[in-house]
């Protein structure tokens, strides 16, 4: 089988290693992947976006089934596009992607479907939006409509910052026509979860619970970023919130998006925040979450390919999806000075890694033989262990033999998690 996976961080290194596992593939094209998934792929020079590119490529190669991973080739359309050459392929259509695409389309999904949520209003007006504020009080959240690399939300712990936030997005462009739309919110409270799932638009299998750590610093100080490290599972998901996740959110948004004619296939990420109230959704993501994935598919038992194509077909029902019970987890090996600002071109080495050890690449690229940093995130150190705390002083030990002079990484990835089971 020839396989195409698109998009190139550390999240697609993930799937082409958990894919190649199957032994019916041959080749994987990743389109562009980077210089470390190159140990891994054929990396092919065409960008995420440039969705006729893909479908072209797509065409030539004969490709028998393609996954695509990133949010803008799916809000673009590229499932539709590879479908209509007959090419079939594991993410939501264009119609369904909308729900993470749009913050404004899924606010309004769960409010007409009684899914648990922040209370929001969404405003084109910035005085409008400006004198909501006034009314509300803070802490309060403004969120841009539109897609903005997990960087388009602020959360207000004054007035003053939130009116700040709203100028930024509405009158100072920030963020582009994703700004032009906001979405503000109530700010709740408690732990979040992060659930990834797979839906056929039918049947919907949760995977492991995971942990993000979404702050560049120690004790979730400084920016956003993408993620700077992850565990998995999530101590705080227990058996009782996962039933009622599954009842109250998940088979609801699924029939909820088939309803409104927009049957959501792939994998559907429940951003969640266990309130006192109950969980509610923080956020839907149309794709798997990076570094989510990379420490949930290391706890993967059945075959991926497998399970993707039983997405794809509509079998997910009668397809076990199977989980190790284990625990990982991944520390991120940033550039100096991200989210903000940062340098390329320093060299990499990589230890060798046995079981239970991987090393995804996120940013890299490789030149005369050499890898060389080249991104914000740069690798993602992973361990699998029977229990987290083993897991964590494992990934550290891991991103602690790189050599990787310009790297950083969070020295309390998992601390939280950690603290909860001592509890
Ligand atoms: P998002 O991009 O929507 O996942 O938001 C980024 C982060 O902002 C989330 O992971 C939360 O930590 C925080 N956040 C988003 N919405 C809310 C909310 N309504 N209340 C409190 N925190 C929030
Ligand atoms: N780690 C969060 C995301 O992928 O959006």
């Amino acid at each position: 089988m020839k396989l195409l996976v698109v998009g190139g961080g550390g999240r697609e290194h993930a799937l082409i290693k958990a894919l190649k596992k199957n032994p019916a593939v041959d080749v994987i094209y990743a389109l562009p992947g980077n210089g470390g998934i190159a140990a891994d792929a054929e990396c092919v020079a065409i960008g995420a976006t440039d969705i006729p590119a893909i479908v072209d490529f797509a065409a030539r190669k004969g490709v028998d089934y393609a996954v695509v991973a990133p949010d803008d080739p799916l809000a673009l359309g590229c499932v539709d596009e590879l479908e209509a050459i007959g090419v079939p392929c594991f993410g939501p259509r264009r119609d369904a992607a909308v729900i993470e695409a749009s913050k404004a389309f899924s606010k309004n999904l769960m409010k007409k479907y009684g899914i648990p949520t922040a209370r929001f209003e969404t405003f084109t007006d910035p005085q409008a939006a400006m004198a909501y504020i006034d009314r509300v009080g803070a802490p309060i959240v403004i969120k841009a409509d539109g897609l903005a690399l997990g960087k388009g939300v602020t959360v207000a712990a004054t007035v003053e910052e939130a009116k700040d936030a709203v100028r930024d997005m509405m009158e100072g462009g920030k963020f582009g026509a994703s700004g032009k739309t906001v979405v503000i919110e109530e700010a709740l409270e408690g732990p979040e979860v992060s659930v990834l799932s797979f839906t056929d638009g039918k049947t919907v299998v949760p995977m492991v619970s995971s942990m993000d750590h979404k702050r560049a610093l120690d004790n979730d100080q400084g920016p956003n970023t993408g993620g700077m490290g992850t565990v998995a599972p999530n101590p705080y998901y227990t058996p009782e919130v996962a039933e009622r996740c599954m009842r109250e959110i998940f088979l609801p948004t699924v029939r909820a998006m088939n309803a409104e004619g927009r049957t959501f296939k792939g994998c559907l990420y429940f951003g969640l925040m266990l309130t006192k109230d109950g969980p509610k959704v923080i956020e839907y993501n149309c794709r798997f979450g990076d570094p989510e994935t990379q420490v949930v598919l290391p706890l993967l038992k059945t075959d991926l390919l497998t399970v993707m194509r039983a997405v794809t077909e509509g079998k997910l029902a009668s397809t076990q999806v199977e989980f190790l019970d284990a625990a990982a987890c991944c520390v991120v090996l940033a550039s100096r000075g991200y989210p903000v600002k940062y340098e390329n071109g320093f060299p990499i080495t990589l230890p060798e890694t046995g079981p239970g050890r991987e090393i995804y690449v996120a940013g890299a690229e490789r030149k005369d033989g050499k890898l060389l940093s080249h991104g914000g995130r740069v690798l993602g150190c992973v361990a699998v262990e029977d229990t987290l705390e083993r897991a964590v002083s494992a990934a550290y030990e891991l991103a602690d033999s790189v050599e990787f002079e310009n790297g950083f990484c969070r020295r309390d990835i998992g601390k939280r998690a950690l603290d909860a089971l001592a509890k």
